[in-house]
């Protein structure tokens, strides 16, 4: 019995580890999809009535300020080299001023002595720090177990990730979902701690969210198309599910068609999968989104120039942003989210028709 559990825990870590190696060698973004976000056109402010150093990138969250609206969303843990990657981008987030998340903490739960390798809080002592595990484990556990893993972290919140497409490609991967709202809706009432809802890559429809409004869940994280592919991951880490893999690379809801499927909703709205630059930041605020976050770019930066890569991906990510923000004459983030746009005829094609059905399909 004790065997067979470290077996199983080998195998997450190894999991993990082979995840991080194919993101560094192999192409595993979408192939055909975009984002949708080179379709949102801001409006250029020939007269902005304002100096570069008035620029404010400031913004609350969580009752914590962040100096920029940007979170480097979660990737690892559970191993001495994962940890490694933890610490470091913890630091960059916290010198930066940004939110930082770290990746599933399933391996913990399997675990508990693989604890210390998600423990980053002394590395970001003021920032926004976030927990996480995916829906799959989390439809087995109680709230105890939840607390467990906000706890070990001292985070401001817990990331309940969605990664179905993933699960499915995946040929040891879950298969049953059918708890997932009662999930969320069960955490809304009895976690002390907010829940973030966060996909993982294939967006996210306005009927999703409104199905988590009403179960309590009040931010969202739409990780859309057009950025990391699972789909296309998987199949590279098990050829057999060639097929599907291709079939399936670029499935899902584009991160800007996501978030114009989300307009009017009152959820706080993370805008990440695809970002990859100051522009498409705040191209995305434009949108309505609060904040955006990266995965993929942040950990290529780290693993090809160290601390200072990731550093120097950030600081450009904000520098960029302020440029956007002075060409469309905005002070502040909330001006930014309020910045006058074109968009194209593809995505206007996600605005939402009608008045979605109540209830489920
Ligand atoms: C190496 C790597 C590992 C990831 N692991 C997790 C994870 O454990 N939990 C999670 O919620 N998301 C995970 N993600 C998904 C990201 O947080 C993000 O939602 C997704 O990659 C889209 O953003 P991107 O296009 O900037 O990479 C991972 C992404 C990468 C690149």
């Amino acid at each position: 019995m004790v065997r067979r559990r470290t077996a199983a825990i080998d195998e997450i870590a190894e999991r993990k580890q082979a995840h991080l190696d194919l993101c560094l060698r192999e192409d595993v973004e979408a192939s055909a999809k975009t984002t949708l976000l080179e379709q949102v056109e801001l409006v250029h402010e020939a007269l902005p009535d304002l100096n570069l150093n008035d620029v404010d990138t400031s913004t609350p969250w969580l009752g914590k300020k962040l100096a920029a609206p940007l979170v480097i969303t979660g990737m690892t843990g559970g191993t001495r080299a994962a940890f490694k990657v933890n610490r470091d981008l913890a630091r960059v987030a916290e010198e930066a001023g940004i939110a930082f998340g770290v990746g599933s903490q399933r391996a913990m739960q399997s675990r508990p002595k693989s604890e210390w390798t998600y423990q980053i809080r002394e590395y970001a002592p003021s920032t926004v720090v976030l927990a996480n595990i995916g829906i799959g484990q989390a439809q087995e556990m109680e709230v105890e177990q939840f607390q467990e893993l906000i706890d070990a972290l001292g985070a401001d919140a817990l990331c309940l990730h969605l990664n179905v497409a993933q699960e499915l490609i995946q040929p040891e991967g879950d298969r049953s979902f059918a708890e997932g709202t009662k999930v969320f809706r069960r955490l809304s009432r009895k976690l002390g701690t907010p829940v973030v809802a966060k996909e993982t890559g294939c967006g996210m429809s306005r009927r999703t969210a409104e199905r988590l409004y009403a179960a309590g869940v009040r931010h969202v994280d739409v990780s859309g198309a057009g950025g990391t592919s699972w789909v296309r991951i998987e199949a590279l880490r098990a050829p057999e599910t060639d097929r599907l893999g291709t079939l399936y690379r670029d499935w899902g809801v584009p991160t800007a068609a996501s978030l114009v499927q989300l307009d009017g909703l009152r959820l706080y709205r993370i805008a990440s999968g695809g970002i990859r630059s100051g522009l498409d930041v705040a191209r995305a605020l434009a949108l309505g989104a609060n904040l955006a976050g990266a995965a993929l770019p942040v950990y290529q930066a780290y693993q090809e120039g160290g601390l200072d890569g990731a550093r120097n991906f950030v600081t450009e990510l904000v520098r960029e942003l302020r440029v956007a923000m002075l060409l469309t004459g905005s002070r502040s983030i909330a001006e930014m989210r309020r910045a006058e746009v074109v968009l194209g005829a593809k995505l206007l094609a996600w605005k939402p028709k009608r008045r979605p059905a109540k209830g489920r399909r």
